[in-house]
């Protein structure tokens, strides 16, 4: 069989001509949310570069993009997979998923150069809202296929317009009847294989360009709805406010305060919203998201119960009150510590890093042996434009995966799904 092999350079090649795509002038960095034009944009090109490659692009139905190499005509069933994500964060960096998605690009280019013949598929995956920064639910294209969340609760979450993922799916031309758990589409997936960016100084202290991952912390979002009475504020006396913008400022201060009494534990509150939100108004609510990551279940578990408490309290004092609602929470993840050898095996020995991101790859791991590569950031900064990755460093990352898809595609296969 002939094989269309159009290469195109290196990682950083691949990466620079999506430089410019989704770029925000008011935050910096990128905002490039799931089904929104910037990220279509990027879908566009991925799809492009696909198709240079000989490999044809199919969405499934819960919006995840795959392709196939398979030249030797391997049954479907027990493929390699790697990939990762297009959409970011508000104001985000230009790594964190476009380059796990260039170097898998970048991968096969250089598997085919070697002449590797693979004795089972290779997949090629784009997730959709990997961050969750659009719809709140982080990794909600790996969670619908895995079952980790109904469609039922997926297709009823809103953006900040009002617009549900139903709605907002359709419109990108999916179907939403045909969102949830895809077991047949999953059991393709023999082993996967997610390269990142990494998002702290782990490699920098470290002084190594690539890392193979051990865990990820377990993580959360909490909204807290603090309600007060909205009003004027030229009329409204200060003994007659009920203003939950102040009970809200003084909880995201005992946010810092409960989790710095929880060594170990991380806490944020990156996302802060008084509603209607005018200079002369009070407000009459304040919506705000509560991230939380903790080693231990148990232990995050136990911080966001002490402030929820503390939320009440700070309520109650300013005659307002709180709602509280879980929107995600994915358990510590622990990767496959035989996989994860046979991947520090085939790159000579490279560090094993934990990290406190979350990622597709982390949801994946319920249900499929699975790995991760990490390429150095030099800046160890990420969710924000000083996220950075120089370009030897990303063909580095590329050459890594390479290595490992090689391993994982030509040598024994890897493991049985967990329990
Ligand atoms: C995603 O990058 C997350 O860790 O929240
Ligand atoms: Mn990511
Ligand atoms: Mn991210």
């Amino acid at each position: 069989m002939h094989e269309t092999t159009g290469t195109t350079g290196t990682t950083g090649k691949l990466l620079a001509a999506i430089a410019g795509t989704g770029r925000d002038a008011v935050r910096g960095g990128y905002s490039r949310p799931v089904f929104s034009t910037a990220e279509r944009e990027l879908l566009d090109w991925y799809v492009g570069e696909l198709g240079r490659r000989g490999l044809e692009a199919q969405t499934d139905r819960n919006g995840i993009v795959w392709a196939w190499w398979n030249p030797t005509g391997a049954p479907p069933a027990g493929a390699v997979v790697t990939g990762s994500h297009l959409d970011s964060v508000p104001g985000g960096g230009a790594f964190d998923g476009p380059l796990g998605v260039a170097s898998a690009l970048r991968a096969l280019d250089l598997l085919r150069e070697r002449g590797i013949q693979p004795a089972r598929p290779l997949g090629l995956a784009v997730f959709p809202e990997e961050e969750g920064s659009r719809f709140g639910v982080a990794c909600l294209g790996s969670r619908l296929l895995t079952g980790a969340i109904s469609a039922e609760r997926a297709l009823g979450l809103t953006d900040p317009e009002g617009n549900t993922f139903a709605d907002v799916a359709r419109a990108a031309g999916l179907d939403p009847a045909g969102f949830g758990r895809d077991d047949e589409t999953l059991a393709r997936i023999g082993t996967f294989v997610e390269l990142h960016v990494e998002q702290g100084r782990g490699l920098v202290d470290l002084d190594a360009p690539v890392a193979v991952a051990s865990s990820i912390l377990g993580h959360g979002r909490w909204r807290f709805s603090v309600h007060g009475q909205g009003n004027h504020a030229g009329t409204t006396l200060l003994a007659d406010r009920r203003d939950p913008l102040l009970a809200a400022s003084r909880l995201v201060v005992a946010v810092r305060e409960v989790a710095a009494a929880h060594p170990g534990t991380r806490a944020t509150v990156g996302r802060f919203q008084p509603v209607p939100g005018g200079t002369n108004v009070i407000a009459s609510r304040v919506d705000l998201w509560l991230d939380v990551r903790h080693p231990h279940d148990a232990v995050t578990a136990a911080v966001v119960a002490e402030i929820s408490r503390r939320a009440q309290e700070l309520a109650a004092d300013e005659g307002c009150t709180v709602q509280v609602r879980e929107e995600s929470l994915s358990p510590t993840v622990d990767f496959d510590p035989a996989l994860a050898r046979r991947l520090t095996t085939a790159l000579g020995g490279v560090p094993n890093l934990p990290t406190g991101a979350g990622h597709d790859a982390g949801v994946l791991a319920e249900r499929v042996p699975t790995a991760m590569l990490f390429t150095r950031n030099p800046t160890g900064v990420s969710h924000s434009p000083e996220e950075f990755c120089t370009d030897e460093d990303a063909e580095l990352g590329s050459v890594a995966l390479a290595d490992v898809l090689a391993d994982l595609l030509t040598g024994h296969s890897c493991g049985t799904p967990p329990g």
